[in-house]
């Protein structure tokens, strides 16, 4: 059973792990450094110890221990700090009312070439800058169908807090991993059999529709970044450059809703 210890000011070790929840400068650099992700609310708690990943620790208000200490009978090892609201804002920064927050051991990311081997249908996500993206293309893949999600040295961290809230918690379930640099990459997908194809407004780009009328067996759909979208080398180790015309003089999608329209038309 894991150990609860009431807290009533900030000096316990462990606690640090919840230190400034907001700054995203600071939790990227403490989360990735410090091997450790948040998972927020009982939910996202229980899918993340389902996909077999370690909690450090667990931070909550004495309303919802009953809740989450069964889902802790497997973590003798792991502390419940239970806490004031006001103590628990003081050290997050914000007001935490989805219950739970868990420190999380982050785990290791699986190597690309196994992940491609079991797959036909992958998602590579290019410099994706913003977390609320990046989780609502988890929530897509994980609702409209591929096997895994690629993502780039640069892009967002699909284990920040918001790309995991974001998700509903399907980044912890959808098999993901980073990819390494572009040359590197277009070898292990080609290598692993797939066509790449390029998400991008392009004059001389294909249709999604005509696109899916007859697409390869294995595909990699990559999608660029909010601003600037693909970059050149992605357009240059594209396979194909699909499209997804727009109408009204709207000049593209946001790249979620690009990513959940593309599988839609990929898996129909
Ligand atoms: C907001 S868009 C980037 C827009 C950027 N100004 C450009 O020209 O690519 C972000 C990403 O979503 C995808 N996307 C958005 N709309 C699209 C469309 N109509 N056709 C194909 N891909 C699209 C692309 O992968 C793009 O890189």
């Amino acid at each position: 059973m894991a150990s609860i210890v009431h807290i009533a000011d900030l000096e316990h070790e462990g606690l640090q792990d919840y230190v400034g929840l907001t700054d995203v400068a600071l939790r990227k650099n403490t989360e990735q450094s410090n091997g450790l992700y948040i998972a927020e609310s009982s939910k996202v708690i229980e899918r993340a110890l389902h996909a077999g990943h370690r909690p450090r620790s667990v931070l909550l208000q004495e309303q919802w221990l009953s809740a989450i200490e069964p889902l802790l009978s497997d973590f003798p090892e792991c502390t419940v700090f239970v806490g004031s609201s006001e103590l628990i804002e003081q050290i997050t920064g914000f007001d935490v009312h989805r219950g739970a927050l868990a420190s999380m051991e982050r785990p290791t990311l699986p190597n690309p070439a196994d992940l491609l081997a079991a797959a036909t249908r992958v998602v590579v996500l290019e410099d994706i800058v913003d977390h609320t993206n990046v989780g609502a293309i988890f929530r897509a893949v994980a609702g409209l169908g591929a096997d895994a999600v690629f993502v780039t040295p640069r892009c967002a961290d699909p284990l920040y807090r918001r790309s995991v809230r974001v998700s509903m918690g399907t980044v912890l379930q959808v098999p993901w991993t980073r990819l390494p640099e572009w040359t590197d990459a277009r070898e292990l997908l080609h290598d692993a059999g797939f066509h790449i194809a390029a998400l991008a407004l392009a004059e001389d780009a294909v249709t999604l529709r005509s696109f899916v009328l007859n697409p390869p067996h294995k595909v990699a759909l990559v999608l660029g970044s909010e601003g600037d979208g693909l970059s050149r080398q992605a357009l240059e180790v594209a396979d194909t450059v699909v499209t997804i015309p727009m109408l009204h003089g709207v000049d593209s999608l946001n790249v979620a809703s690009a990513s959940a329209v593309a599988l839609y038309a990929l898996n129909s």
